[in-house]
């Protein structure tokens, strides 16, 4: 996929990327030598052909066919961190990737809990992230508030931990600012949003904002975009939808994006992995073409997506939605207000 010239040079916002999806098979080799963490790959070629998992398998809907799925790929790439510098490392990578596809303000997820059950404290963590916001902002230009996502398919009590650990790192009074939001993350096969309902308001009493994955054709899809729109903290819980798309399922999950404003991150070339392209893209130009539904185009986990970044994602919309240049400047703008950055970083943005 050659991505234009115009995509490649549009200013872009990214608000859905996970920061271990953006573990490079180099850096991840780097990393497993520094710290000697066997990988179970004798050699760096049978590494990078480990990171072509092509599908989300679920063993629970797919049955178990021996190979590891998605997320068990992703969650082995996490083996690699455990130096402050390892964050620290990831971040830049991916801040200066950025930078080079002309992202000027993101919003990337971090799993704290991929980390705590191996007994890496989350100062290790958050410190290394953080040293990454400062410099990645000041040498590469792209500013960055980070999410803390629960990890869903681990246990409640072990994720509103999670959160009390990471407290002193959120953009609380006092805080020291890394992330100003959670989400919610990883294997979605029957935990639905309710689960993690005190989770969300804790965080919303601290100030904080709220995302959730609602990820594309799940077993229970559409019941975790209408719990997310009108159960979760009585319908006041989600601040944006990650994923989302099957809202175009049931009208009265259009009626509620629509009706409580809440915009969706997708990521097209995540699904174009499992969707044709005549079945998904006119999807998208639907939405596109709906008063008052928001989205924006982001990349999910790009190194475990075959490559493909924020570019090649937003070059498959603009190809395969039809939509003009205009059209594609409206979508970066509309990145820019659907992001939580600032205002004032905001108004610079538009
Ligand atoms: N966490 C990181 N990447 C994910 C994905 N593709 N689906 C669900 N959870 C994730
Ligand atoms: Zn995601």
């Amino acid at each position: 996929l050659q991505v234009s010239p115009f995509i490649a040079a549009l200013p872009k916002v990214e608000l859905h990327v996970h920061i271990e999806g953006t573990l490079t098979p180099s850096l991840r080799w780097k990393l497993a030598q520094r710290n000697k963490v066997p990988l179970p790959y004798a050699t760096y070629d049978e590494l990078l052909e480990s990171y072509n998992v092509l599908y989300n398998h679920r063993k629970e809907l797919h049955g178990d066919n021996g190979a590891p799925t998605f997320l068990e790929t992703y969650f082995a790439g996490t083996q690699v961190l455990c130096q402050e510098q390892d964050f620290y490392e990831l971040g830049m990578a991916y801040l200066e990737k950025a930078a080079e596809l002309n992202i000027r303000y993101a919003e990337p997820f971090f799993d704290l809990q991929a980390y705590l059950p191996r007994g890496i404290p989350a100062a290790t963590v958050l410190d290394g992230y953080m040293r990454a916001q400062r410099e990645g902002a000041e040498r590469f230009g792209v500013r960055s508030n980070w999410i803390m996502c629960f990890v869903r398919d681990r246990p409640v009590e072990e994720g509103i931990a999670a959160y009390e650990a990471a407290r002193p790192w959120a953009r609380v009074p006092g805080g020291r600012g890394l992330f100003h939001a959670v989400g919610l993350a990883s294997n979605e096969y029957d935990r639905p949003p309710m689960l993690f309902e005190e989770a969300f308001r804790m965080a919303k009493q601290d100030g904080l904002h709220v995302t959730m994955h609602c990820d594309v054709d799940q077993k229970d899809a559409p019941t975790h975009i209408h719990e997310a729109l009108f159960t979760v903290l009585d319908g006041r819980g989600t601040d944006r939808i990650d994923h989302g798309l099957n809202a175009l399922d049931r009208p009265e999950l259009l009626q509620g994006l629509i009706e409580r404003q809440i915009p969706l991150t997708l990521c097209p070339h995540a699904y174009h992995r499992r969707q044709a392209t005549e079945v998904l893209f006119p999807k998208l130009r639907k939405l596109w073409d709906m008063e008052g539904v928001k989205w924006c185009v982001n990349s999910d986990d790009p190194t475990y997506m075959h490559d493909v970044w924020i570019d090649g994602a937003l070059e498959k919309v603009y190809r395969y939605c039809g939509l003009s240049k205009a059209d594609m400047v409206r979508l970066s703008r509309n990145a820019v207000e659907i992001s939580w950055a600032e205002a004032e970083v905001k108004t610079e943005l538009l």
